[in-house]
């Protein structure tokens, strides 16, 4: 089996190598093959990757490459985990929307727009590439903002998933929480990505006993203080948002924080300064501790978890992917990009059904769903009325003035990423 890593110069690749030589038996990878545009960033990601796969005895051999076209050729899977721009342009997406009172983010919000209208070409382009290599592989989306990045490769016909950690975070934090083995935790997951509650969190499978309201009862506080929102919030739910919704809930309080602190980019663009330095090192054979303090925990996991499934019909039956809706949420439409639980295996991902969504989350996913329309239409076809729609469709900008002005920012900080700009 041949896996291929476009981004595979990121800091978190050794995650992924750490999951990949831990979890062989259910990924038995043969070949693992890391590109990437930044030659030095890859040789020396790609050094302890070899010396992470040495160290437990993983016979798979790992070679690196710039030539993006003879990575891909033959790989059954291809996994995207890359930035366009860098954390360079993270950083302009955190700052420039405080100027108007918004949250700036990078996958939400006018950063996540930003991010989105660099992004999508560019994902594109490498997804036509390795269907031309290899029709039948299997492309699996890390890149955010995943919910518009899958929507674009599913929209082109691509054989892709959307993959996030949000998930298998809170199925780890419940089994702790609960005293069970992760896998024993199925979570009642439902929304976009970067957008989802969990309304229920059964024991053993879809159809085990409800244990959200006791797992509230008996761990709120601590549930609540992780989200950073008000334990009332939680109880009177009774459910569990993802952190993600903190942007959204305590939106004002977020960008009041934002304008003090530094910013979440210049905080990894130091943490990974450390982490090439660490890597540089030839005795260093596992992934360092500094690593876990980036947002990714457990993503290659669920990675494992994904490619096993689509690869070979082993991994979890069922698994938290972003894939199209097809009528699972009825007030969305059928070509929207859905983040639930779903059934994968070798065919694919298919949503498991979703009982009646509480207005109260359905209302917002439905504009955010429209935003990601708009704001796909845009990272296509460009043009600054399209940005403005899409701007002015987000409920996190939502009002003329904001999203007139974040359009010319957004556009005029991102003009080299931008063809049509
Ligand atoms: C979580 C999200 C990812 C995001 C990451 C950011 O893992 O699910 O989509 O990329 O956080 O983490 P960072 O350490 O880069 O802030
Ligand atoms: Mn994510």
């Amino acid at each position: 089996m041949k896996l291929t890593v476009v981004g595979g110069g990121s800091t978190y690749t050794p995650e992924l190598i750490d999951g990949f030589a831990r979890l062989r038996d259910t990924l038995p990878i043969e070949e693992l093959v890391l590109t990437d545009p930044a030659t030095d960033r890859l040789e020396l990601v790609g050094g302890l990757a070899r010396r992470i796969f040495a160290r437990q005895a993983h016979d798979g051999r790992i070679t690196t490459t710039t030539d993006l076209d003879a990575a891909v050729d033959g790989a059954d899977a291809v996994l995207l985990q890359l930035r366009v721009g860098g954390q360079a342009a993270r950083q302009q997406d955190e700052t420039w929307p405080l100027e108007c009172g918004c949250v700036g983010q990078e996958t939400t919000g006018a950063g996540g727009l930003a991010k989105a209208l660099r992004t999508v070409p560019v994902v594109l382009d490498i997804a036509e590439r390795v269907r031309r290599a290899n029709p039948g592989a299997w492309i699996i989306d890390f890149t955010n903002p995943v919910g518009i990045v899958t929507r674009a490769l599913l929209q082109e016909g691509h054989r892709a998933v959307g993959l996030c950690n949000v998930a298998i975070g809170l199925q780890r934090k419940f089994a702790a929480l609960l005293g069970v083995r992760p896998a024993e935790v199925h979570l009642d997951h439902v929304g976009l990505n970067h957008l989802t509650w969990e309304t229920g969190v059964r024991l053993g499978g879809p159809e085990g006993a409800d244990v959200l309201p006791k797992l509230l009862a008996e761990h709120g506080d601590a549930l609540a203080d992780d989200l950073r929102l008000p334990r009332v919030l939680l109880d009177r739910l009774g459910v569990v948002p993802s952190y993600y919704l903190r942007y959204f809930y305590a939106h004002d309080a977020v960008v009041r924080e934002m304008r003090t602190k530094p910013s979440r980019a210049a905080e990894v663009a130091e943490m990974e300064r450390q982490l090439l330095a660490l890597y540089a090192d030839p005795a260093l054979d596992e992934k360092p501790e500094l690593l876990s303090k980036r947002g990714g925990a457990y993503y290659s996991e669920a990675a494992v978890d994904l490619a096993a499934a689509l690869l070979t019909g082993a991994g979890s039956p069922f698994q938290v992917v972003n894939t199209l809706n097809r009528g699972t949420l009825p007030f969305l439409p059928d070509d929207a990009v859905i983040e639930v639980q779903a059934a994968v295996g070798r065919d694919g991902a298919a949503p498991l059904p979703v009982p009646h969504v509480d207005p109260l989350y359905a209302g917002l996913m439905a504009q955010v769903t429209a935003y990601e329309d708009l704001a796909l239409g845009a990272a296509l076809h460009g043009g600054r009325d399209r940005v403005f729609r899409a701007l002015l469709a987000h409920p996190l900008v939502g009002q003329f003035e904001y999203a007139e002005k974040l359009t010319d920012e957004l556009i005029a900080h991102n003009r080299e990423h931008l063809a049509w700009a």
